[in-house]
């Protein structure tokens, strides 16, 4: 009930929002292109090649500047017509200004699209997109998207650099906390979901925004996890596993896309023509344009296929990026390129239309100004509405690892509870990195939360030994704690006079992110040693993990009882968590990401490759393995528990056979064999057995999220076409290939009831 009443209020604010709009900027495709055209027959190739140009307001940079742009500098090249284009300039005034300048004082009055990076909310922080991943439910990443553009939109934002779509297989990489996870069904889900978040219904209402798919592509595939590295991949996985999520946004009808920083087999993403020019805007036919990363264009000298910015900026504008953020390539030689005769100005112009479309999209031609407004900044912004559905998408987004003896839930009476650590009581840490405009240390700490659940009298606190020393900060290297131990004895005091121990590990919000690669995902500082240390005095140990990527928890997974992944979930992160902790909501989440035993199994991934030695059958060492280590991950992908426990049966399919003009309906019956109500993501895999090209062990192809009382039991089905079976192989067409098949229905992907079919 209460849950039907929270989704209400959510869906009415948004619904208010929305009908605010008065829908002026609501044309026709064609109108549009009619308006479209119209303008760009006024403008000088200066006022073109302006449009192409992005520059970040110098107050808030996210990257190196360019030489020469200074506030003063900025202001006058909007005024000559060639700036389009700004990131980072927020709030409804300081947008509603520039604006004004650009419309007031340039010759063609062409208004800025205004960017900025909302990656999980704006003011009102949603759990990190991995995090939210884990509730494997697209409508909340869709609900939390819509809010972040309410929010951002009052705040006189147009665009958004989300979502980021890139598959990631390396604990490693920093920002892996900004995509879904590892796989690209699940990842196509979430990226669909998060783009119509976004951008609603209708472009050109005042509280939607433009969309942003990043980082087009392969990022997530950048060698040994090292950030801005180069990536290897070969044609069938680029098409089965990078792209899916792009395509997804593609149909999900995403304004924009950001190329990336990385090399793609040699050659630097943002000189792809292949995928920029074939794949995107080609084969998949892709009107929106195509922004590059921040100096992409100025990076294609230090890769080496470029010896100047000239030379990248042909190389970049041929290859289809239409814009340049903080490159100044274009800017200074694309108008140069084109009166040489090197750059045909129809590339420019088509740069140009895609740019203008979605400006005419977002209705700024005929208003401007609309999505500055302070008096809805003042109002929406960290509203109880937003703030409600921030907790809802915390708990949603929490997966319960493990949970000997049902240490929980925890009772809120009669317990003696010790609270420990420093990331329990930070109120900053659960609001992640990339998090927009949140107020620093806006979070309700777990120590908050959980006091707001029992009221405190049975809860104490000890922080333990510092976590980091130092200044922490989006900018700068953080320093861990690993000598000094003040504080130590006292956590270990109050852990032996209490009942049960909450320990708070994990990371601080700045060790992931980007620029935040590390070649140890173990506990950092002294955190293994104060867990040991408590675990020491107290065997009954609660761990609340918040990170941002898989970490390895090996030693914790073997001895503690009780291990809850919490990722870094927002504003509300501490009552969702307590709201767990307590059992006033039964955890769901399931890993959207296979959790490793060591860092040397990265890259680690459920749907890999079988190898010719998959298993051990000679009892020698010659097979696929780890003398070491197990190759096997700590916990898998999908997997994830519940205060209820669930029992999967009667695997059926309505047919052993399917063909092109039929489909295959695969059943499980699921029970809750447990005593309180609990929700269960039930996921369907296939495995493909013979390929033209080696296919995966198993593939993701369908999950349902039920929620069953106790004895309850429910069928599930899921149907199968060969649009299902399809994928791209050795023959570089996307097809599905007649054989035999395996299928599971299961709780994870490495558990399931277990059938096969043939594709005829
Ligand atoms: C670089 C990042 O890679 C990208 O994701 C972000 O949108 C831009 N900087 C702008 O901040």
């Amino acid at each position: 009930m209460k849950k039907l009443i929270l989704s209400i209020l959510v869906m009415s604010v948004i619904a208010v929002a929305c009908t605010k709009s008065t829908d002026p900027g609501k044309h026709a495709k064609n109108e549009i292109d009619v308006r479209v055209e119209a303008l760009l027959a006024k403008m000088t190739l200066t006022e073109k090649v302006g449009q192409l140009n992005q520059y970040s307001s110098r107050w808030e940079m996210t990257g190196p500047a360019p030489e020469g742009v200074d506030s003063m500098a900025l202001y006058n090249m909007i005024k000559e017509g060639k700036l389009g284009s700004m990131l980072n300039v927020t709030g409804a005034i300081a947008t509603c200004n520039i604006q004004r300048w650009a419309v007031d004082s340039s010759r063609l009055g062409i208004p800025l699209i205004l960017a900025y990076d909302v990656i999980h909310g704006y003011e009102t922080m949603f759990p990190i997109p991995l995090a939210e991943a884990a509730s494997w439910e697209p409508e909340l990443a869709q609900l939390s998207s819509r809010i972040a553009a309410i929010e951002a939109s009052a705040a006189g934002l147009h665009w958004t650099f989300a979502p980021m779509v890139d598959i990631a297989r390396d604990a490693r990489w920093g920002r892996f906390m900004e995509g879904s996870g590892e796989d690209p069904y699940l990842g196509a889900k979430m990226a669909y979901a998060r783009v119509k978040g976004f951008q609603g219904d209708d472009l050109s209402a005042e509280n939607t925004i433009a969309a942003c798919a990043k980082h087009f592509a392969a990022y997530g595939f950048i060698e040994s996890g090292r950030d801005y590295n180069s990536a290897q991949i070969g044609n069938p996985t680029l098409h089965n596993i990078v792209l899916p999520p792009f395509k997804a946004c593609v149909e999900a009808e995403v304004a924009t896309f950001m190329n990336a920083f990385n090399t793609i087999n040699e050659m630097p993403a943002t000189a792809s023509s292949y995928l920029q020019r074939d794949i995107l805007k080609g084969e998949w036919g892709f009107d929106g344009f195509v922004v590059s990363d921040w100096n992409s264009i100025g990076e294609l000298i230090p890769h080496g296929v470029a010896a100047d910015k000239k030379a990248a900026a042909l190389l970049a504008i041929n290859a289809g990026s239409d814009m340049d953020m903080e490159g100044n390539a274009y800017v200074k030689h694309l108008e140069e390129l084109v009166n040489e005769g090197l750059v045909e100005e129809t590339l420019v112009d088509d740069a140009v239309r895609r740019i203008l479309r979605i400006k005419f999209k977002l209705g700024l031609f005929d208003d401007p100004y609309k999505y500055c407004n302070p008096e809805r900044e003042e109002a929406v912004m960290r509203c109880e509405e937003h703030l409600a559905a921030a907790k809802e998408a915390a708990k949603k987004s929490i997966v319960l690892l493990k949970n000997d003896n049902n240490l929980l839930p925890l009772k809120k009476d009669g317990l003696k509870i010790a609270v420990i650590g420093e990331l329990a009581e930070s109120k900053d840490v659960p609001l992640g990195s990339w998090r927009a405009k949140a107020v620093t240390n806006s979070a309700v700490s777990l120590l908050e939360g959980m006091k707001n659940t029992t009221g405190s009298s049975s809860i104490n606190f000890a922080k333990g030994p510092d976590y980091i020393n130092g200044y922490r900060s989006f900018l700068t290297e953080l320093q861990f704690n690993t000598t000094n131990r003040n504080g130590m004895s006292a956590a270990k005091n109050l852990a032996s006079k209490s009942d049960v121990v909450v320990i708070a590990l994990g990371e601080d919000c700045w060790q992931s992110g980007e620029g935040r690669s590390q070649t140890d995902i173990a506990l950092k500082g002294l955190q293994q040693e104060l867990l040991e240390e408590i675990y020491k005095v107290n065997k009954n140990v609660v761990v609340v993990l918040m990170n941002g990527r898989p970490i390895e928890i090996n030693w914790m997974a073997e001895n503690v009882p009780s291990i809850v992944e919490c990722w870094h979930l927002g504003s509300e992160a501490g009552n969702g968590i307590a709201e767990v902790l307590f059992g006033d909501y039964n955890p769901a989440g399931k890993l959207p990401v296979s959790f490793p035993r060591a860092v040397g199994q990265q890259p680690l991934y459920y749907n890999h490759l079988n190898t010719g030695r998959p298993t051990n059958r000679e009892g020698n060492v010659f097979w696929s393995h780890y003398t070491d280590q197990s190759k096997e991950p700590l916990f898998p992908f999908g997997y994830g528990l519940s205060y209820t426990q669930f029992t999967y049966s009667d695997l059926a399919l309505s047919a052993g056979e399917i063909n092109e003009d039929s489909k295959i309906v695969a059943s499980a019956t699921i029970t809750n064999t447990g005593d309180v109500v609990g929700e269960e993501v039930v996921q369907l895999y296939i495995r493909d057995l013979v390929g033209s090209v080696s296919r995966p062990v198993k593939e993701l192809k369908g999950f349902k999220k039920i929620s069953l009382k106790p004895n309850e039991s429910q069928k599930v089905s899921f149907e199968i076409t060969t649009e299902d079976l399809e994928f791209y192989g050795a023959s570089g067409e996307w097809k599905a290939e007649p054989g035999e098949f395996k299928l599971w229905i299961g709780p994870n992907s490495a558990e399931g009831l277990e059938t096969a079919f043939v594709l005829k």
